[in-house]
């Protein structure tokens, strides 16, 4: 997930891998390391925290050579330290690996490696490959042990190799995790973002999934997975790097907006067993007694990630029957709440340092209650004090205005309710029917994405709006609530999100010719109490902005702007319904000038009370 820069050619190496690692900084990262072949053998140094600190090492420990790989990490399985960072090395130290992204079946890789012999010293996923290779490492090139080694894994990886067996190569790879070549005046560089490299060469050629790329000296080719060679294009960069940071997109928020079909697919992978409507969850620490034994679940957060509690909060008592309370994190500890022994209590939160969430945790924790915690950032306080966790996977998140995540925390609980419900009442044909729509998820997001500029073309009629409704029923209120949370943060717009029927009790009052209204209205079963909602509002002039899932004639005279979703569960159109107010609270806030990626007055991380 996070980045990769490799060097093969005539200059010194070190520099050129330090400074390509200072322009993947933007990607976020946790720890840093480089390996190079000095001649004799292989080098390697690293260390947790910021480039700045690796350039120390290496200052006072100069590696040598004109070969090398370089890594940015952002941990996913073992916390962010020295020893945990990239490069990972084999038993007898001749090989080096960096790596982006997860080998899903490294668990029974590793325990095979270690009944052969080998000795692991980190607690990465990663390190299995340096060991695969080592065994499969024999007198032929390096690219084959590669190979060999890369049939044996499942999961996703973009990774570059060195090894003082075969010294003057780089062996790259890539499945599922971005990967290109750069192609220079005698030099070659690998790179998992052209951003690295671009002050170098503009020459590059992208590799595809299951395919290798092999530098020389004197020049590179691109295999698959058979080692038959693949014919592959030249790509030229004409992007700036202020482009290519962002992936082309003019902002963090937008981009990671648009890499949610990847990041949900990314918390499923591996989890999700279809056939049996059931999920497998590493990390919960809970026994199948501890959790037939739960009685009650307190699930406590702050911000966005308070609103996909309450779909959390939805989800379990709906399908797993156990009862819940969501409470805001930064209240939790000043009250009296009921913690029994058999008492979870599920912590969710992007960046796991959010201070009044961490308070409650460990508030919860005094009182007695077993810890969940369902965060991004491996290794943060949270994940390093919780006694279970399901990390979502989403990559780093840099936009202030969170998106990502809670569509991946949204799918976290997901995958728990169907570990809890399975193990109580749930049929599998339930539990397979939430399943397959699961997978769906992915291409429907993408769908939506793909009409973007439907939502900007509405954001357009909107920018200078003084305040905003949202409304929602049942699963989707919680989405109001994080709808109108977006658009306040980012446009400074004035919004509120209501559970739709609510409205009428007091904030009907507000509705005029100029006030937009928010309708999450997709075909579930409270469609035909939202049509009544929404005759309120228009009855009063106010203006309809109405998401749908399919074609509804009984709305067509009541709603203005109609922004269509695609049908899923129940249960799971907030996945779907939060992308459009995402993209308009985005197109509204850029339309009226504003600083997206970093909104005033906040911070990405709360870590005061
Ligand atoms: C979301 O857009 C916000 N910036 C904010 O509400 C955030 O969700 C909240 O501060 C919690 O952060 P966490 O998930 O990192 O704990
Ligand atoms: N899964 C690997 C690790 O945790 C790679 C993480 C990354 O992509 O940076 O070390």
């Amino acid at each position: 997930m996070c980045g990769i820069v490799g060097y093969i050619g005539p200059k010194t190496a070190t520099p050129l891998l330090i400074e390509g690692l200072k322009r993947l900084e933007y990607r976020g990262y946790d720890s840093a390391g480089i390996a190079t072949m000095n001649g004799a053998g292989l080098e390697s140094r690293k260390a947790k925290g910021k480039i700045s600190m690796l350039e120390a090492v290496v200052e006072g420990s100069p590696v040598h050579g004109t070969v090398g790989i370089a890594h940015t990490r952002w941990a996913t399985h073992g916390a962010p330290n020295e020893c945990n960072a990239h490069p990972h090395h084999d038993c007898t130290g001749t090989i080096a690996v960096v790596h982006n992204g997860i080998i899903e079946n490294y668990g029974a890789l590793r325990q095979m490696l270690i009944q052969q012999g080998h000795k692991f010293e980190s607690e990465t996923d990663t390190e299995v490959l340096a060991h695969l290779i080592e065994a499969a490492m024999d007198d032929d090139p390096l690219e084959d042990a590669v190979i060999d080694a890369l049939h044996l894994v499942e999961g996703t990886y973009g990774i570059a190799v060195i090894s003082s067996r075969d010294p003057d190569k780089i062996v790259a790879a890539r499945k599922g995790s971005p990967l290109l070549l750069g192609l220079g005046e005698n030099e070659f560089y690998v790179a998992s973002d052209v951003a690295a490299i671009l002050e170098h060469t503009r020459q590059v050629v992208y590799l595809d999934d299951g395919e290798m790329g092999v530098l020389t000296r004197s020049g590179y080719e691109v295999l698959d997975l058979s080692a038959r060679r693949v014919r592959k294009g030249v790509s030229r960069i004409d992007w700036d790097l202020d482009q290519i940071e962002k992936g082309g997109f003019d902002h963090f928020m937008l981009k990671e907006i648009f890499e949610q079909p990847q990041t949900i697919q990314n918390t499923m992978r591996g989890r999700l067993v279809v056939d049996e409507g059931f999920s497998k969850l590493g990390g919960l620490n809970l026994t199948r007694q501890q959790m037939l034994d739960l009685d009650r679940i307190i699930i406590t957060a702050c911000g966005t990630s308070w609103h996909s509690g309450i779909i959390g909060e939805l989800y379990i008592e709906e399908l797993a029957r156990i009862p819940v309370e969501v409470e805001y994190a930064s209240e939790f500890r000043y009250r009296n709440p009921i913690v029994t022994k058999n008492t979870l209590c599920v912590v969710i939160s992007q960046s796991g340092e959010t201070a009044d969430t961490l308070a409650a945790m460990r508030e919860a924790k005094r009182r007695g209650a077993r810890t969940l915690g369902l965060v991004n950032v491996v290794g943060s306080t949270m994940a390093r004090e919780d006694d279970g966790g399901i990390y979502l996977h989403a990559g780093p998140e840099i936009g202030v205005a969170s998106t990502k995540a809670f569509t991946s925390q949204v799918i976290a609980l997901a995958l728990l309710t169907l570990k809890l419900a399975r193990l109580r009442e749930m049929s599998v044909v339930k539990g397979r029917q939430i399943a397959q729509a699961m997978l769906e998820l992915p291409d429907q997001i993408q769908s939506i994405l793909d009409r973007a500029s439907e939502i900007e073309a509405i954001a357009e009629q909107f920018k200078n709006a003084t305040n905003f409704l949202y409304l929602g029923r049942g699963y989707n209120f919680p989405v109001a609530l994080e709808g109108a949370l977006k658009l306040k943060e980012i446009s400074y717009i004035h919004a509120e999100g209501y559970p739709a029927a609510e409205m009428k009790h007091g904030p009907i009052a507000l509705i005029d010719e100029n006030m937009p209204v928010v309708f999450i209205a997709p075909h579930d079963s409270v469609f035909d109490k939202i049509v009544s909602n929404i005759q309120e509002v228009k009855a009063r002039g106010g203006k309809v902005i109405a998401i749908t899932s399919q074609k509804e004639p009984v709305l067509e005279k009541l709603i203005d702007y109609e922004i269509r979703i695609p049908q899923t569960e129940d249960m799971l159109y907030p996945i779907l319904s939060v992308i459009p107010l995402q993209l308009l609270a985005y197109y509204v806030a850029v339309k009226r000038g504003l600083n997206v990626d970093q909104p005033r007055n906040l911070a990405k991380s709360v870590t005061v009370e």
